[in-house]
């Protein structure tokens, strides 16, 4: 038979090497970031660029894929005014015009006007 402190001896020792070793696999972890493909659509209006300064800080792009396609500029002009008073988007009032053209053309209503 035994001898229970031993046992317990081995436990705790075995224990510790667990410890060691799931520590040796913390620091040879590596974190995988998901791909973040989508990309604002190109466009020749000023507010492309604009918008690629100021809307895909913080999420991509993909957002705005999923905004309705008849959505008319008072509602993209109403969402870059939340995403500033709301997320605190660092958002010159001067640029939210030419933004607002480049959404409501390229992904809402005024589509390809
Ligand atoms: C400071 C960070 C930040 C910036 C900069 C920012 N957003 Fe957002 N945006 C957010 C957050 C957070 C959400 C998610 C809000 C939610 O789930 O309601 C969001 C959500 C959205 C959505 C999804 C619709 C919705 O109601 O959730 C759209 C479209 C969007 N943003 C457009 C824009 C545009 C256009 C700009 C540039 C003018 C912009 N964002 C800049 C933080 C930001």
């Amino acid at each position: 038979m035994r001898n229970p402190l031993t046992t317990a001896m081995a436990a705790s020792a075995f224990a510790a090497a667990l410890i060691a070793s799931g520590n040796a696999r913390a620091v040879t972890k590596t974190i995988a970031l998901p791909p973040d493909g989508v990309q604002l659509t190109a466009s020749p209006l000023p507010g492309y660029a604009k918008a690629q300064t100021n809307c895909v800080a913080c999420h991509s792009a993909e957002y705005m894929l999923y905004q309705p396609p008849n959505a008319a500029r008072p509602y993209w002009e109403a969402m870059v005014k939340r995403m500033k008073a709301v997320f605190k988007a660092p958002l010159d009032d001067s640029d939210i015009p030419d933004i607002v053209d480049y959404l409501a053309r390229t992904y809402g209503n005024e589509k390809g006007k």
